[in-house]
């Protein structure tokens, strides 16, 4: 079966990888400072385009209105504390941003630290609550017409591209 479920669970896999590399990064700050930006900047490229645009877009405009229908009581309470974390995790991107910008490794560094162990354990909440509901409330017809939903997601976003952000990925993460 098509599993909808899945597909998230796989794309957190891939995002905790991004978050091992966020955390190897540290030791390039007394190496070289321009290799740490170039190398956190690429990261928050994948940050900003895997995670956000075609990980959260899913959970947000698919996975979570769906569940809130099946089930009105999720909407004031786990779900709602996800959609508030992807609010947060596009602001600390943000300050991330700001901190290289101003060439101040040092606290861009705590910044990422603070926003990868965050979304570790958004990720968590996820893999251990959220995504066992989903597959509680749905039978398996609607399970596979939301994997069928998030499949357009990706297509109208760019499969290809979508391949391309993961082996940038690996390429930044063989690159130190
Ligand atoms: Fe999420
Ligand atoms: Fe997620």
């Amino acid at each position: 079966m098509k599993s909808p479920v899945k597909v998230l669970f796989d794309e957190h896999e891939i995002i905790q990888s991004a978050i091992g590399i966020a955390k190897e990064a540290e030791i390039l700050i007394a190496k070289d400072g321009i290799i740490y930006e170039n190398t956190v900047r690429k990261l928050i490229s994948f940050f900003r385009e895997y995670a956000d645009q075609y990980h959260h877009f899913k959970e947000e405009q698919i996975l979570f209105p769906e569940m809130s229908k099946k089930n009105e009581l999720l909407e004031d309470g786990v779900l709602k504390e996800m959609f508030e974390n992807h609010s947060d995790f596009r602001s600390m991107i943000k300050s991330i941003e700001i901190f290289l910008d101003s060439k101040d490794y040092k606290e861009a560094q705590q910044q990422l630290n603070t926003y990868t162990e965050t979304l570790l354990d958004h990720i968590a909440v996820e893999n251990e609550e959220v995504f066992q509901m989903a597959e509680a409330l749905f039978d398996d017809a609607e399970l596979e017409k939301i994997y069928f939903r998030f499949e357009d997601c990706d297509r109208e976003l760019g499969e290809s591209n979508k391949v391309n952000l993961v082996n940038q990925l690996k390429k930044t993460q063989n690159s130190f």
